[in-house]
Parts: C-alpha cells; structure tokens; sequence
C-alpha cells in the first residue's frame, strides 16, 4: 500500500523538491501552501505522516503541530527547522514532534528521515487502521474547528481522555457534544472495549432504570427472560449517558452509587454487580437551572463534572464556518465545489441556532440542488439571507432597530453596530465593511473614532 505523506510548507520551490523526492521514492505525496490549509488536509486524507515546516506566515509550524496532535494525539510529525534552531526543535519534540530535520537538507537525509519515522510508527499505525476499519461508521477522530474555543476543546479532550475522570459536555443542540464523547473513548485506554450509549430523555421514565442496569426475569410484569442493562454492555468501556439533565429524580440515587461506588443492581436483583465503566455525559440543558430547581441533585452533578467541557455555539466560533463548509463538501464527495463571497458572507453572518449539524444538513442539500460548482446566494434558503449578511444592493428594508421610548445617542448605537459587525466577521475588516456597507476606510476611520479593539480572544 502506497503510504500518504502530507507536506506542509509556504516556500513553493521547497515543497516541490521534497515533493518530487518523496514521490520518487514510492510515497503518495499531499501538499499545503500554508497552516490552515494543511490541518483541513490532514482531517480529510488522515496521511501516515506530515512534514511542516516551522516557520510560515499564518497559522505557523507549531500550532499546526499542535493543532493535529490534538486532533490524533497518534499522529507522526517531523518539522522543518531552519540551521541553528535547535531550541524550536527541541519544543517541537516536546509539543510531540516525531523528529526533524534542519535546512538545507539533502535528499539522503530526507528519505531516511521518512523512512525511520514511517519504519517506527508502522505497527501502530497499522492496529490503528485495523480497529477503525471495525470501528463503528461515526467519524470520531475528524472533529474540525480552529477557534481558539474548539483549540480548548482539543486541549481539555487530550488531557482527560486517558484518564478515569468523569466528563459532562454541555452546549446547544448540534454543536458536536457525542462526537467529542466519542473522541474521548476512541482516545483513552479503553478503546478497545465498548463504547455503549444512552439517551435519557428519549426512554420512557418506566423502562429507563431496567435499559440502565438491566433486570433479572420475573422483576415486573413483562420481564420474561433476564436483560444485560447498558451498564454491563459497557463493562470495561465508556458509557455514554445523553441528555444526563432529564435523567428522572428518583433513578439519581442509583446512578450516583454506581459512579461512587462502583457496583449496580438490576432491576428485581438481589446481587450487586462490580462493574469498571468510565461515564462521559451530555446535556444542552442548562445545569444552573437544574440545580437551583432541584430537578437535578448536586452530588451527582459534581460527580458527572469532574471534568466539565463547554462547547462553544457555532455563531461564537465563526471562523470555524469556512473550515466546516470545506470539510462537509470533502466529506459528501464534492472537494471541488466552492462558495462564492456573498454566499460565504452570508453564511458567516447567519445565527445557526442548530450548530454544526445545521451547517452540514444543508452542505448535504445544498450540493444536492446545485447546478455547478459554485454555491451562490441564490442557493442558499430564505432563512439564511434573513437576518444574515446580503449584499447591500439587495437589503430590503425591512426594520432592525427599536429605540427606547426615552431617546438614545446616535454614536453609541455606531459604535453598538461597528462592533457587532466586527464581531460577527471575525474581526475581519474587509468583511465588516461590506456587512455594513460601507467602504473600508470608513469602517477605519469609525473604529479609531469611537476606540474598538479587538477583544483578547480574537485576532485581526
Ligand atoms: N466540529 C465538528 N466537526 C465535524 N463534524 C461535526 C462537528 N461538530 C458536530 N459535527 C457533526 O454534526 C452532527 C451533530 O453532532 P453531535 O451529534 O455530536 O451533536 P450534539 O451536540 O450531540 O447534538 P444534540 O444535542 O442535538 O444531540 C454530527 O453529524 C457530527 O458528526
Ligand atoms: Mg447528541
């Protein structure tokens, strides 16, 4: 089988040399122009290796080591450092680079770089195929997103999922809360054992305590024969409890003594069962709440959030709507297909109350329908366009503001607006500008005026 290496580098007279000597000695080679474009690569074509070089405008070296390394804490990497870098390099290996290799390189020291590293990684490589290939169909391992919000997804999931600590995963409906549990299991040392799940809110209250912990023949009326719960289906693996928030009261206590204590009852049983199951849960409800209305006890909420991670909604991680538009088009087998400015800024400005599952509902419909290769506005639903980004010549004008009955001041509402503009395009100000219809100078000079400034977590 021809191994995929995956070359990263912005200097486009090195990337062919390494290229064409990669090629030359059997490999299938991938290249990337820049950071970004390589992290979408590496998701889609999952190669057995990446060379990136280390410094390159944009997204740089580093952050694309670690970028990946989040995303496939397995994945082998060797940078490329410049001559007399040693300290990068050394930081490199520590972020989890397999090795490096110094400018100028000749073709010898390239190869056997490669050779070595892919040599190593071979077997694990190898299991690892095998077990996705028996893996169940979700695509676990390709979470995308490149908002620092998603980079501390990454990070928190790298750290806990080897671990036995309990995660609760909250966030609105779609924002890819089972993907990141699934994740979890794929990367901890229960990978091999079941990964069982559980949607609390959709069994009837009833059954839900006999689906949890299984019951012995003849406990109700209707139990003919014994039931394996999803507790023991899970034995040795990672049970994933969904909707956890809508689990009834009265089955709290139980779940609570199986996480504290190890053991649970089936249903009618009379002997405890000691299992090993590691809980990861989820929930878009809103715990607060929850709590302060006693429908759900606090013991056990401090015990399903040893580790709680929050996913951000779509609409607070705008930059990753392009890289998810990308990678659905990948996915459904449409790479080619591209979206033009107004229907990227339209897309970019829209709510997506629904998250990423929207985005990629209507990616599916979307290449479906289309007639060419390029998505324009005219695609896209009504939905959409209202309320979002429109080029300026087709805003109809319908009303967006309601002033208070005692008056307001014009600049603040400017300086309200600029700032949500700029918010909503990412601090992109090309983008705010045709947002607000205004040319960009003028979008310039209103932010000098009223003193707007990115916020810490952002960048221009
Ligand atoms: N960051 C992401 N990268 C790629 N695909 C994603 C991402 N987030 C979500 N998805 C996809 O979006 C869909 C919804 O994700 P998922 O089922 O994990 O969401 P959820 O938070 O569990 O939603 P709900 O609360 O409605 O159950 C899935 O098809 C999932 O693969
Ligand atoms: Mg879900």
């Amino acid at each position: 089988m021809t191994q995929k290496i995956l070359v990263i580098d912005d200097d486009a007279s090195l990337r062919r040399v390494i290229e064409y000597n990669l090629q030359d000695a059997g490999y299938q080679v991938l290249s990337a122009a820049n950071g970004e474009e390589g992290v979408v690569l590496f998701a889609e074509e999952a190669p057995a290796l990446v060379i990136s070089d280390m410094k390159m405008p944009g997204m740089d070296g580093m952050q694309v080591l670690k970028a990946i390394k989040a995303r496939s804490p397995e994945a082998l990497v060797i940078m490329i450092t410049a001559f007399g870098t040693v300290d990068v390099a050394v930081d490199a290996m520590k972020a989890g680079a397999y090795d490096y290799i110094t400018k100028p390189f000749n073709r010898d020291e390239l190869r056997l770089t490669v050779a070595k590293a892919l040599q190593f990684s071979g077997l694990t490589v190898e299991n690892r195929r095998l077990k996705d290939e028996l893996a169940d169909k979700a695509d676990y391992r390709t979470i995308v997103g490149s908002s620092k919000g998603m980079d501390r997804v990454f990070e928190i999931v790298r750290k806990v999922a080897d671990t036995e600590a309990s995660v609760l995963i909250t966030g609105e409906s779609g924002t890819g809360k089972e993907l990141v549990a699934r994740s979890i299991h794929h990367h901890s040392g229960r990978c091999n054992a079941p990964f069982v799940a559980i949607n609390c809110a959709a069994i009837p209250r009833d059954l839900l305590e006999s689906e949890l912990f299984g019951h012995v023949r003849g406990a109700f009326t209707g139990a003919i024969k014994d039931k394996t719960g999803k507790f023991q289906l899970a034995d040795g693996g990672t049970l994933f409890l969904d909707e956890v928030g809508e689990l009834p009261l009265e089955l709290q206590p139980k779940l609570l003594r199986a996480l504290q204590e190890k053991v649970i009852e089936p249903v009618g049983g009379t002997k405890e069962q000691r299992l090993d199951v590691r809980i990861v849960a989820a929930t878009n409800l809103d715990m607060d709440k929850a709590l302060a209305d006693a429908t759900f006890r606090e013991d056990l909420y401090y015990r399903l959030a040893v580790i709680p991670i929050h996913l951000p909604s779509l609409r607070e991680r705008r930059e990753d709507i392009a890289l998810l538009l990308r990678y659905f088009c990948g996915k459904y087998g449409a790479g080619s297909v591209v979206f033009d400015n107004d229907a990227t800024a339209a897309l970019n400005s829209y709510r997506w109350p629904g998250n990423v599952r929207e985005l990629e509902n209507l990616v599916e419909r979307l290449l479906i329908m289309r007639s060419g290769e390029t998505i324009t506005i005219d695609d896209l639903p009504d939905k959409v366009l209202q309320g979002g980004m429109v080029s300026c010549s087709s805003i109809n004008s319908g009303k967006v503001v309601n002033l208070p009955d005692g008056g307001y001041s014009l600049e603040q509402l400017e300086r309200e607006v600029v700032t949500e503009a700029l918010e909503r395009t990412g601090w992109n100000q090309t983008a705010a500008a045709k947002f607000l219809c205004i040319p960009r100078h003028t979008l310039i000079y209103r932010m000098e005026k009223y003193g707007i400034v990115p916020t810490s977590n952002t960048t221009t």
